[in-house]
Formats: C-alpha cells, structure tokens, sequence
C-alpha cells in the first residue's frame, strides 16, 4: 500500500507540474477527485481493506498530496495570469500623448464678465431681462412714446402688432428693475443681455448684438457719480492709463444724457484710424436717469436721482481685441476664435 500511495503521489507531481492553465487543472481534479476519480476510487476500496484505519490513513496521505499539489499550482497559474494582465494593459507613458482640442472662453462672454465682476465688487446686481419684450417697456416707459421720431433709430422685429416686440435695446430693465424696486429701495443694476435692431448686418451692424445696460438710483446722485463709474470701467477694461470724457448727447430716458469716450488705446492722442485722428473712442451712451422715467416707474424724482449707461458689448471686445468686423462674433469659425485665444489682449 505504501508504495502504491508513493506511486500515486509522484503521478499527481508529474501530471501537475506540466499543467499551465486552470482548464487543464479542473480535469486532473475530476480525474482524481470526481465520482469515478483514482482517489475517490481508492477511498471506495476501503471497505475490503484489512486494516481500515492504515487503509485510511494512507488514502488521506493521497487526497492531501493531490489537495497541496493543487493549490499551489491554482495560485501559480492565477499569479502567471494576472502578471499577463498587468503586462497586456501597461500603459506606455512614454508614448506621445493624443492631442486633446480645449475650447477657449467666448471672447464677448469674457469682456461682459470682466465688467459683471467689476461692477458686482461695486455692490450692483446682474439681472435679467425678456427678449420678446413689450412696446410699453421698451420705449414708453422710457419716455419714447408712440410716433417719437427717436423710434425710427431703434426700428426691431415684432411679434404681434407693434405691441410685442425684439427688444432693440436693454434699457427697458431700467423700467422693468425700478418698478419691482416699488419707488422705495435704492437700485444698482447691470443687464448684459441680446438686443435686436432692423439692421442690415456689415462690419458694424448685425440684426442681433449684445448691449450691457447700468442703471443706479439713490438718494444725491449726481453726474460725477456717473463718471466715477464709467471711468473705473474704461480702466478695468483699457488700463490704468485709460483716460475718459463725456459729450453732450440725447437720449429720451436721460436729461442731461452723454456719449462717453476714452482716450484711444492705440495712439494714446495722436490720431490714428481707430479714433479717427481724434484721440478719442466713443464706448457707451448714458446720462442722469430723466425725471418722467423716475416718475413712470413709481419713483419721485424730487426725493431719487440716478444715472444710467449702455454699452455695445461686441463694440467693447471689437476694440479690446483689435476685431474690425462685428460678424466675427457670429460666424462661428473655429480659426478666428482660437486666434484671440492666443491674441493679447489691446
Ligand atoms: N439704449 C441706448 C441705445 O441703445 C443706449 C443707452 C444710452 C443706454 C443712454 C442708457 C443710457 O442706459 O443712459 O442706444
């Protein structure tokens, strides 16, 4: 029996040792350990045996060897596996990497948040207005009644019969802002928003552009107070050498009104075709807020005062990035917009 257990034990040590994948490896264990399997087979014969408890033990002797043989080779086999593995899937980090395209920040995007986040460090509030606008909030509040020739300028597109409309500028959230403000709460507002005009699109004009309207109202506001403002804008936006002015100009919801200019950019004074030889370039329209604007919106002009501007927001990012064509904005090629994502800005 002894030897016959040795004869077993070197035939599992043989069969194992040139296994090398766990299929094969299951078949020896049916071989060996199955209903019909050599151990299984010794195991049954215990029954004839003279000595049971030898008999047994040396059947144990077998099942143990078959047992270490095969764990030892189920863990050679799974560690052999795994390292083919980890060698398939390694990855070669001194391959070239895949060039990834990144998109840039939409440059008339960036320019209305440089202005949001100066004037919101100002304590304004950035508000929202419709785009399909009323004719009330849009010229009659604001003091542009039915017939007013200053309408002719602001011609848009409407939805229903001239009382629905495209807003042709932001203001109408002056109106819209100082009613929810019920003529009694100080208001400090910006509104970046679309605007829409009857234009035939060029160079300088699309049929849709984008403005960035301000509107504050408080108790003694005066003009200076306006320059203040407009002057730390043209500065964040242009630089600390930016220098400003206000023109006398008109506008129906602003008494006095006043086109604000900074000094140019580019030749500092001396005349070039950004200025046209003037110096000067004109960036928004603004003024005191007129008193029967006040009034139309719930606030006594005798008591508030206020000041309000609007900006041509591709106008600002047509001169910050050197763009001669407002259309840029709106054609949506790719090359234009990565070349100002790597133009410094003016
Ligand atoms: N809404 C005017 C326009 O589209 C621009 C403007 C001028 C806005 C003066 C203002 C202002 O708030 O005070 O031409």
């Amino acid at each position: 029996m002894k030897e016959k257990v040795e004869s077993i034990c070197n035939e599992i040590k043989g069969k194992i040792s040139s296994i090398s994948n766990i299929q094969d490896l299951n078949n020896l264990k049916v071989e060996y350990m199955g209903k019909k399997g050599v151990i299984t087979e010794l195991q049954n014969g215990i029954k004839d045996a003279t000595d049971k408890k030898e008999y047994g033990m040396n059947v144990n002797l077998v099942r143990n060897c078959f047992n270490e043989c095969f764990e030892s080779k189920l863990k050679e086999i799974e560690e052999a596996e795994l390292n083919k593995k980890l060698e398939s899937e390694k990855i070669d980090i001194s391959l070239p990497s895949t060039k990834i395209n990144t998109g840039a920040p939409n440059i008339l995007e960036s320019v209305i948040e440089e202005v949001e986040e100066l004037l919101m460090s100002m304590g304004y509030d950035v508000v929202d207005g419709p785009e399909i606008e009323e004719d009330k909030f849009n010229f009659e509040m604001l003091n542009i009644p039915k017939g007013h020739p200053a309408r002719d300028a602001q011609d848009t597109f409407y939805i229903e019969d001239e009382t629905i409309l495209l807003r042709s500028q932001t203001s109408p959230v002056q109106a819209r802002t100082m009613l929810k403000g019920e003529g009694k709460t100080p208001i400090r507002m910006i509104c970046p928003g679309k605007t829409y005009r009857r234009d035939d699109d060029d160079a300088t004009h699309s049929h849709q552009f984008m403005q960035i309207e301000g509107l504050l109202v408080d108790k003694n506001i005066s003009l200076s107070d306006l320059k203040g403002t407009f002057d730390a804008i043209a500065k964040k936006l242009f630089g600390e050498n930016c220098e400003t002015r206000f023109r006398p100009s008109y506008y129906q919801f602003t008494e006095p009104s006043v086109e604000t200019d900074i000094s140019c950019f580019n030749c500092h004074g001396k005349g070039c075709n950004i200025c046209k030889n003037t110096g000067w370039i004109t960036v928004s329209g603004a003024g005191m807020v007129h008193p029967n604007v006040l009034r139309n919106c719930g606030y006594d002009p005798e008591v508030w005062s206020g000041f309000a501007f609007g900006f041509g927001a591709e106008r600002l990012a047509m001169l910050k990035y050197g763009i001669n064509d407002i259309r840029t904005f709106y054609q949506t090629d790719i090359r234009e917009l990565k070349n100002f994502d790597r133009k410094e800005a003016k």
